[in-house]
């Protein structure tokens, strides 16, 4: 492995189905609900892009060529808008499309978390990379995965991004036992299960969509036989490096304190909409006082 190369590999996994949507998800990437105006997977393009990471990887599958054409050029549109003199449309089309290069890659059987990040292995090779999940749009302001590169380079682990959640929500998380490191911001993890009974949860502190991965990874999910539902869990295979003291063994986490917006259900994504929305400087100001009065 190349040492003190920054790192620019960025995967996101985008192949789910989108079930909890439907039916707006019938023939439409969840990815590209719209969050305000820009679809949800966007914010997430731009975060790895804000970040540093230049090297873009989507792991997609059926019915997602929405997302592909997204981020690419169009011509007819931008010309029609050009004709028009709607330039900040303009603007904001181009945009989309100058985020790249992203490369996409399928994955075939939706077989878990831990199997999209395995499709990207010939991609990524042999150096860290960070993987961001779409469910999960983190404040540009709060800077979280920088935070997490800079602890991957300085342990040479695997790091995951923690929140302290009510107890009583863990079940829907990965849950992370942890370890204070002395004179270091990051905790140490010491294991991780994913989803377990409030009861077996070892702590509060639960795992959100985002990761920077030793490239050890690959060897342990490719060993990491399947679990409930026949997927390769992303978690099991960081439980397996958290308590190895190989090449590229050890996990860490950063416990995020900042702004996320979870866009995963509906409940959470109409908030993660109106939070959004709510700090636009073009009607963020009229939205609240439409809801204020709303709710009254
Ligand atoms: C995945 C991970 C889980 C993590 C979550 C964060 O679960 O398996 O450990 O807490 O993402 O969003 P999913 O939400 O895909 O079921």
């Amino acid at each position: 492995m190349t040492l003190g190369k920054p790192l620019t590999k960025a995967v996101i996994p985008a192949a789910g189905l989108g079930t909890r949507f439907l039916p707006a998800t019938k023939a439409m990437p969840k990815e590209m609900l719209p969050v305000v105006d820009q679809p949800a997977i966007q914010y997430v393009v731009e975060e790895a892009v804000n970040a540093g990471l230049s090297d873009l990887l989507m792991i997609t599958g059926r019915q997602k060529r929405a997302l592909e054409d997204h981020f690419d050029r169009e011509p007819n549109l931008e010309r029609a808008l050009e004709a028009k003199g709607d330039f900040d449309r303009l603007e904001a089309v181009q945009h989309a499309s100058g985020l790249g290069p992203l490369h996409f890659v399928r994955q075939g059987d939706p077989k878990g978390l831990g199997h999209a990040v395995l499709c990207a292995r010939q991609h990524v090779g042999d150096e860290p990379f960070a993987v961001l999940l779409g469910d999960d749009l983190i404040d540009e302001r709060d800077q979280l995965l920088r935070s997490m590169i800079e602890v991957q380079a300085r342990t040479g682990g695997s790091v995951v991004a923690l929140i302290e959640v009510d107890p009583a929500q863990i079940s829907a998380y990965g849950c992370a036992d942890v370890s204070a490191v002395d004179g270091e911001d990051h905790v140490r993890v010491n294991g991780l299960v994913e989803k377990p009974s409030v009861a077996d949860a070892p702590s509060n502190l639960a795992v959100i969509g985002r990761y920077v991965l030793h490239p050890a990874v690959f060897d342990v999910l490719e060993d990491t036989p399947p679990g409930r539902g026949g997927e390769i869990k992303l978690t099991d295979a960081l439980q397996t490096l958290a308590t190895s003291d190989g090449e590229g063994g050890g996990v860490y986490g950063v416990i995020f304190k900042g702004r996320r917006y979870d866009t995963g259900d509906k409940l959470s994504y109409l908030k993660a909409v109106i939070s959004i929305a709510s700090e636009r400087v073009d009607f963020g100001e009229d939205l609240k006082t439409w809801m204020k009065a709303f709710v009254s």
